[in-house]
């Protein structure tokens, strides 16, 4: 029987390759289609039945042999290639590396996320609504109808005759109202921007609110007030105790302005409290019967309360900030003061 290829010499060719593209190629020759081993196996079926389990033996054995050779030579060229690769890529961890600063949210963002907190954790939940509304619902839905003097109190962008920028969140109580379809309870807060057309050192024309309703059956003063004074202390501390001022708004009755003992003096007098010892907090009062009926709640039959927090205003108290617009002003001085640390 011939010899079909020298394997001594084959195995050298295959150590000395060192590319593997080219062993790739000697692949191809010893062991393709077109291979002098191929051909042999190809002749096979020529042979006599007792030499041809000899002889495929001995082609498998050369098969193997030179698949192994060349099996070990591609793991040796990859594993060079490997290291030269870490070689060339090792980072100098000794360099002192480029430092860049975290953002973090801003002041009005942060006392949003902590009243929501604290009302979340009192049983409220999230409801919004939209910003660009109605007359309908920034005013009709709210007992506030053309011509109400309550309109100046608020003064608004109209973008049309029907159309506006909302002056308030109170609007979101009317849309929770008619959705839940005249069944209670309700007790939700609507954290949103609004809308008004004056600005100065206390005043932008953009702002935000937390609108805050709650409706069932038997719902008090008593309710409201027991909230408010939850909620008083957890933002400015256990020792505040609260007051309920007669106030007006069209879409409460009786309607209040609530109060905190001042936090900077405790109620002695200072100039944060203008030496009167209180801080005017927010809005609130008792859903006018006008108000459930139109959004399809009976009167009769439920009571609600709500208020309506001025978010900025409620930063300012807590900071110090004597003008508003800072809290506007992406002044990265102003930001890293009140960064908080993640
Ligand atoms: N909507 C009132 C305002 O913007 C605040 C308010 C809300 C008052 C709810 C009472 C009840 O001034």
């Amino acid at each position: 029987m011939e010899k079909i290829i020298d394997l001594e010499e084959a195995k050298k060719v295959i150590n000395e390759c060192h590319d593997l593209n080219e062993l790739n190629n000697l692949r191809v020759t010893y062991l393709g289609k077109k291979s002098a081993l191929s051909l042999a196996m190809a002749q096979m079926g020529k042979l006599k039945p007792e030499e041809r389990a000899v002889y495929g033996k001995s082609v498998n054995d050369l098969k193997n042999e030179l698949n192994n050779a060349i099996n070990a030579q591609k793991a040796q060229l990859e594993l060079a290639k490997l290291n030269e690769t870490l070689q060339k890529e090792t980072i100098d961890i000794s360099l002192p590396g480029q430092s860049f600063e975290v953002g973090s949210k801003g002041i009005v963002a942060q006392v949003i996320d902590e009243i929501c907190e604290i009302c979340i954790g009192l049983g409220f939940s999230i409801a919004e609504g939209p910003e660009v509304e109605s007359d309908h619902f920034n005013f009709e839905m709210m007992n506030i109808p053309k011509g109400h003097p309550a309109r100046d109190m608020q003064d608004t962008f109209y973008i049309d005759e029907t159309t506006l920028l909302r002056s308030h969140t109170s609007p979101v109580q009317a849309h929770v109202m008619l959705a839940a379809q005249g069944k209670g309870p309700i007790k939700v807060i609507c954290p949103g921007k609004v809308y008004r057309r004056d600005e100065d050192t206390t005043h932008s024309h953009e702002f935000h609110q937390i609108e805050a309703l709650v409706v069932d059956k038997g719902i008090t003063m008593a309710d409201l007030k027991g909230i408010l004074l939850t909620i008083a202390r957890k933002m400015f501390g256990e020792k505040r105790e609260i007051r309920l001022r007669s106030s007006f708004f069209p879409f409460t009755e009786p309607s209040v302005e609530v109060d905190v003992s001042c936090f900077q003096c405790e109620g002695k007098g200072c100039n944060l409290c203008k030496g009167t010892g209180w801080i005017e907090l927010l809005g609130a009062g008792m859903v006018h019967p006008n108000v459930l009926k139109g959004a399809g709640f009976d009167p009769n039959v439920y009571t609600g309360y709500a208020f309506g927090i001025g978010v900025e205003r409620v930063a300012m108290l807590r900071y110090g900030i004597e003008d508003m617009r800072y809290l506007f002003a992406n002044n990265v001085n102003i930001m890293k003061q009140f960064k908080k640390e993640r």
